[in-house]
């Protein structure tokens, strides 16, 4: 990654932002920012189509089956903990088609809707499992998905709890800073993202999922190729932001 001068980095309406990179001729610059443009809306759009058809056929897969409360598991996770906070950490984005022509405070609003929404899914999903697991007698968290589960079921709610704090960041200026806040909130969210990925890509290798009729290796393969995709679409601007934030906290150093 280029080196982006510490002193030319921009804050405008509150989004951190890279400077213009001065030594490249207007033409040129215009002509690679436009492609670059044009290739992280193309990727947002890839990404949206991914996690809406991935959870679709999730849900489809649960309730093809006869019904179970355990069905609601699988169901409401990859709702809330693919779908929906996938398109929270992506309204913060400017690439996003949906969101990015929305001001920041809006995009804002957005994401924090969105990912209560997400916590709210997720809880109720964890909920169902472990109630589920009592009914039938099982172990809890003996299993690699059960514990990267808790694992982001705990961080979901670190992190949430964590954005009320960046939401009203202003208010607690006298004992911590602002933008230290949001950089926190903002890297505590890529990791939860992370873990609810890797959760994601173990529940694979679940008997439920293996045990499917439309199972085989090359739907479990494609399955897991698509959560990669859609996670390294929904981070690479998490990551950028986060990026951005550390050079402006060192700056002001
Ligand atoms: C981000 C999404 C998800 C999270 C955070 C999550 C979390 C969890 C947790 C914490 C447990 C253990 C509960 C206990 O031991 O009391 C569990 C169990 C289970 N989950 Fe998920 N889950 C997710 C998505 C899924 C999906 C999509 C599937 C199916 C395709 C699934 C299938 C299962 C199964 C079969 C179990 C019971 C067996 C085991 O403990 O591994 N989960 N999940």
């Amino acid at each position: 990654m280029e080196d982006v001068p510490l002193s030319s980095v921009t804050e405008c309406d509150g989004a951190v932002r890279a400077p213009p990179h001065d030594n490249i001729k207007d033409g040129e610059a215009h002509g690679t920012s436009r492609v670059a443009n044009t290739m992280s809306s193309a990727s947002a759009v890839i990404c949206h189509l991914i996690l809406v058809a991935f959870t679709l056929y999730i849900v489809i897969l649960c309730f093809n089956d006869s019904y179970k409360l355990f069905l609601w598991h699988p169901s409401l996770m990859t709702i809330g903990g693919f779908l929906l906070m996938a398109e929270a950490v992506m309204a913060m984005s400017q690439d996003n088609p949906i969101c990015g022509r929305f001001g920041r405070s809006s995009r804002i609003q957005i994401h924090w809707i969105l990912q209560a929404l997400a916590a709210s899914f997720i809880y109720i999903g964890f909920l169902v499992i472990v109630i589920n697991k009592n009914l039938n007698n099982k172990h809890h968290f003996h299993t690699w998905h059960s514990i990267f589960g808790l694992i982001t079921v705990i961080m979901v709610g670190m992190t949430s709890s964590g954005g009320v704090g960046a939401l009203y960041s202003v208010r607690t200026k006298e004992f911590i800073r602002p933008a230290l806040i949001k950089l926190i909130h903002n890297i505590a969210g890529i990791i939860t993202y992370f873990f609810g990925a890797i959760c994601m890509i173990l529940s694979m290798y679940s008997d439920w999922f293996t045990t499917r009729e439309s199972h085989s290796n090359a739907t479990q393969v494609i399955c897991i190729l698509l959560i990669v995709l859609s996670s390294v679409f929904t981070l690479q601007s998490a990551a950028r932001s986060a990026y951005l934030k550390i050079i402006q906290n060192c700056s002001r150093h």
